[in-house]
Formats: C-alpha cells, sequence, structure tokens
C-alpha cells in the first residue's frame, strides 16, 4: 500500500534516535492534521499530555489554540496541520537545546515540503526563532516580530510566516491573551481576503 510522505517522516520520527530525548520520552508526537493543509501550526515541544497520548497540542495550550483555530480562523484541527520543532518531550518541558532543535530540524522541514502550505504559523519564541532563520527571515524576538505578516519564496511558490506568542504564555499572562486574539483575527483576516491565502 502506498503511504504518503507525512506518514513515511512519523514512521521514521518513530524510530529517531539522533538525540537523548528518545530515552525519556513515552510517546514520540510527529504533528497531525490535514496532508494538503493551507496552514502549518509549529509549536514548541510536546508537553505531558501530549507525551502520554502521541498527539500535538492536547493539554491546556492545545485546548486554547484549537479555540483559536475555531473561532478566529472557522476552522477544524483537521483543515489545518499542527507540529513542533522537537518530536519528543524533553523532561520536565525544559526549553529545547540548541542539540536537540538541530537534530530534530530536518523533520519539521521534510513535513514542511510534503505539506506545501501558503503559511506558517510559529507558536512562541523557538518555533519563531529556527523558522525565521531557516527562511532567511531575521528574528528580533516575539514580542518585536508577533502579528507582523512576512512572505517568503519557497520552492512551492510564496509562503507567509506569521509568529505569535505561545498559547501557553497566554495562558500564563493573560494580557497576551488579547495580543494572542489579535493576531489570530488578523491571520483569520488574510485568510477571508483571499479564500486560499
Ligand atoms: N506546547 C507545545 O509547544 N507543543 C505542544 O504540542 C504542546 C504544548
Amino acid at each position: 500500500m502506498l503511504t504518503s510522505e507525512l506518514d513515511e517522516i512519523a514512521k521514521e520520527i518513530k524510530k529517531c534516535r539522533k538525540c537523548k530525548l528518545w530515552l525519556t520520552k513515552q510517546n514520540y508526537v510527529p504533528g497531525e492534521g490535514n496532508c494538503k493543509a493551507l496552514i502549518v501550526f509549529v509549536g514548541e515541544a510536546p508537553g505531558r499530555e501530549e507525551d502520554i497520548h502521541g498527539r500535538p497540542f492536547v493539554g491546556n495550550a492545545g485546548k486554547l489554540l484549537t479555540e483559536m483555530i475555531s473561532r478566529k480562523l472557522n476552522l477544524s484541527r483537521k483543515d489545518v496541520f499542527i507540529t513542533n520543532i522537537l518530536k519528543c518531550r524533553p523532561p520536565n518541558n525544559r526549553d529545547p537545546l540548541e542539540e536537540e532543535i538541530k537534530a530534530c530540524k530536518p523533520y519539521l522541514i521534510r513535513q514542511l515540503k510534503s505539506i506545501r502550505p501558503k503559511a506558517v504559523v510559529c507558536l512562541g519564541r523557538h518555533s519563531a526563532s529556527l523558522i525565521f532563520s531557516f527562511f532567511g527571515l531575521e528574528f528580533n524576538g516575539i514580542s518585536k516580530e508577533r502579528g507582523k505578516i512576512y512572505e517568503v519564496e519557497v520552492e512551492w511558490g510564496k509562503m507567509k510566516v506569521i509568529a505569535v506568542y505561545h498559547p501557553a504564555a497566554a495562558l500564563y499572562k493573560p494580557p497576551l491573551r488579547e495580543v494572542l486574539e489579535k493576531d489570530f483575527e488578523k491571520i483569520g483576516s488574510i485568510l477571508k481576503k483571499r479564500r486560499t491565502l
């Protein structure tokens, strides 16, 4: 049976030993959603719930993300693709290490090349820093870059790159939630303006 490129990448991820996180994780979390999504959301790394279930953004931050996708973009999780820069949970949810990001990055890039989205939404500073640098954009910190809409040339045409605050940050700091809502409204208005982005 033919498997999609994304399934193939997920299979490889589930055997990965490129950094030490495979030793402490419970489950690999490759990402999930529509293999032809117009929008890909990229978070930082699986947390406790994601590690238990092997699925991205299914804890409290995930509930907020899912709600924003539905309320502000009129889309469901099945319409988009959701993944992380790391596919394994770092112990105690510590920040990703440089070597972990470097080891895991090829999976994310292959996922993007397979999906060929029209927009990538970076959730939080770690994701934004990696994605901005990969696509040749200068990253000046999440508070400066959030909500700005960049456009980059990719193999499959033009792609928008947008950084927003991480939904977990919006849960810990309520004033950031308003900002996150506004940034999602902005993403929603691009979607409306050009139905296909
Ligand atoms: N935070 C992330 O960055 N990713 C998840 O999948 C869950 C929480």
